[in-house]
């Protein structure tokens, strides 16, 4: 039984897979019901407007069932575990589950139960795998070629799973990754270039990915004004210029904030082919992980 709960569940030849299915799900007019019949529950703990949406509409596409189980109105309300809630959810024997939640290993523990395949669908500041899959979709189809390829990730790094799930995924693709973060959103633990301008990046890097600053993850407010943050940290007009660059951010935007209204509405801005994208990955990732393994 595969799981995915961190990019390194698979292997290259696995993404590689996936990456090519996603590109023929995205050309095919009609899609196939390769998983007619089959039942997924999504079990988001944390909120979501893109991911639980596209791991809908992506199941649905292949022809399966999907059961939303809303946490504010589960048993665990009552007093009943996650654990117990994701027991009750096998015994009605579903063909995956898809999961959200803060806890960074609970998406492992469960898995570890090996009783039906689980899908990290977000856990805490640890993973977001199926993010990183369709950001390294988005720069394939964009590049053509993956190696050497440079990026800049700038925001707020060390709370974000989104960062660390596409520091895990693109290093084994050769691109090479700087982080741009102010001190406090910056992480120790790594050996990654480390910059605090965007000014010494731009003019060496391929993609610029924005990260939100994740407030739910912070105990205390790390900045008092954003709007000084964001003198130094959002892409605007003026600080991306005419570089032939291309802008990522995994959602959701803080508008003016992360990225400026201009620079979102440039052509350059790839944020919202991302979402297109993950609902192909996605798809392609189901497929792999219900119906080739
Ligand atoms: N990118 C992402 O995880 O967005 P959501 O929180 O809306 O799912």
């Amino acid at each position: 039984m595969q799981h995915l709960i961190t990019t390194d569940d698979l292997t290259i030849k696995q993404i590689e897979q996936i990456l090519d299915d996603a590109l023929r799900f995205k050309l095919q007019k009609k899609p196939v019901s390769l998983l007619k019949n089959r039942l997924l529950f999504t079990l988001f703990f944390e909120n979501s407007t893109r991911t639980r949406s596209s791991f809908e509409v992506a199941a649905k596409r292949l022809g399966a069932n999907v059961v939303h189980l809303d946490p504010s109105k589960s048993s665990t309300n009552k007093g009943e575990s996650v654990e117990d809630t994701f027991l009750n959810l096998c015994a009605m024997l579903p063909d995956g589950v898809i999961i959200r939640h803060s806890d960074n290993h609970l998406a492992k523990k469960l898995s570890d139960m090996n009783l039906t395949p689980l899908l990290n669908a977000g856990s805490g500041s640890y993973a977001h795998p199926t993010q990183a899959l369709l950001d390294l979709f988005t720069l394939k189809e964009h590049f053509g070629s993956l190696d050497g390829l440079k990026i800049a990730i700038v925001g707020d790094i060390v709370n974000s799973r989104v960062a660390s799930s596409a520091i895990a995924l693109f290093g084994r693709f050769g691109i090479k990754i700087s982080l741009v973060a102010p001190e406090p959103f910056m992480p120790r633990d790594t050996n990654l270039p480390k910059f605090d301008k965007l000014e010494d990046v731009l003019d060496d890097v391929d993609v610029v990915m924005s990260l939100r600053a994740q407030f739910e993850r912070h105990n205390k407010p790390v900045f008092e004004n954003y709007e000084t943050y964001a003198s130094h940290y959002c892409l605007t007009k003026e600080n991306i210029g005419s570089r032939d660059i291309i802008i990522m951010h995994p959602g959701p935007v803080m508008r003016n904030i992360d990225i400026s209204d201009e620079i979102l509405d440039d052509k350059r801005s790839k944020v919202l082919t991302q979402v297109t994208n993950g609902l192909f990955v996605r798809m392609a990732i189901l497929k792999l992980l219900l119906l080739d393994s």
